[in-house]
């Protein structure tokens, strides 16, 4: 019996992970009532995702502390791992299909550090330890087009154009670099066609769990 289901949303600011964490909530909450689902996201609201989140809002200049931030994020994902994630998927037995919806992971370390000028390399293997995801979207966007989304909110320390297209470049990279079960989803397109995409997949990792 599979110890529960890890799905992780990923992709640049406004590139629509929220709201795909919610419509896919919605939708594997009505789909079958054995499954029990737990959205969740990083930065946590831990004491060292919060550390993070308020690095995010008062630095400006995207290329300062990337170390220090990097630290942040293995230590607050160890916790949120220990204390959250594994064990609500652990929870799951022959009447219950416990699912985790995560939005982001190493992945945005790694897209996002790696853009700060960290080593990728290194920043893969200081994640390497880390539960693996049963499968994992990257959503993908023009950064012109995430900004236009996201114009009306206050801007975070990565929210800038030139920096937004070297994530997204290394977002794109990470499939011929880790060995995950990693999709990549063409989200310029209408949230509803995004949705489709993301649920077809969804759909088929859990028939093999039935
Ligand atoms: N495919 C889409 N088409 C049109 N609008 C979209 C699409 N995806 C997201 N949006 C809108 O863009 C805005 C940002 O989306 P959302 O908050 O889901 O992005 P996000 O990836 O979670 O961003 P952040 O990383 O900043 O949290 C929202 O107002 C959302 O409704
Ligand atoms: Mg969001």
């Amino acid at each position: 019996m599979k110890k529960g289901l890890f799905i992780v949303i990923d992709g640049i600011d406004g590139s629509g992970k929220s709201e795909i964490v919610k419509m896919l909530h919605n939708y594997l909450f009505s789909k079958n009532k054995k499954y029990r689902i737990l959205t969740t996201r990083e930065p946590t609201n831990g004491k060292y995702g919060n550390r993070i989140r308020e690095m995010l809002r008062k630095e400006n200049d995207p290329e300062s502390s990337g170390k220090k931030i990097t630290e942040l994020f293995i230590k607050d994902r160890k916790d949120h791992l220990k204390n959250t994630i594994v064990p609500f998927l652990n929870k799951s037995d022959k009447n219950e299909l416990n699912i985790v919806i995560c939005d982001r992971y190493y992945y945005s370390t790694i897209a996002f550090q790696g853009a700060q000028g960290l080593d990728i390399k290194a920043l893969i293997r200081k994640n390497r330890k880390f539960k693996k995801p049963d499968i994992t979207f990257v959503l993908d966007v023009k950064p012109s087009l995430a900004l236009k989304r996201i114009a009306s909110r206050q801007k975070e320390k990565f929210e800038q154009l030139e920096f937004m297209k070297k994530i997204r470049k290394n977002f794109l990279l990470l499939p011929s670099l880790l060995k995950d079960n990693l999709i990549i989803v063409n989200s310029n397109e209408s949230l509803e066609n995004v949705f489709e995409n993301v649920k077809k997949e969804v759909d088929r990792i859990l028939e093999g769990t039935a």
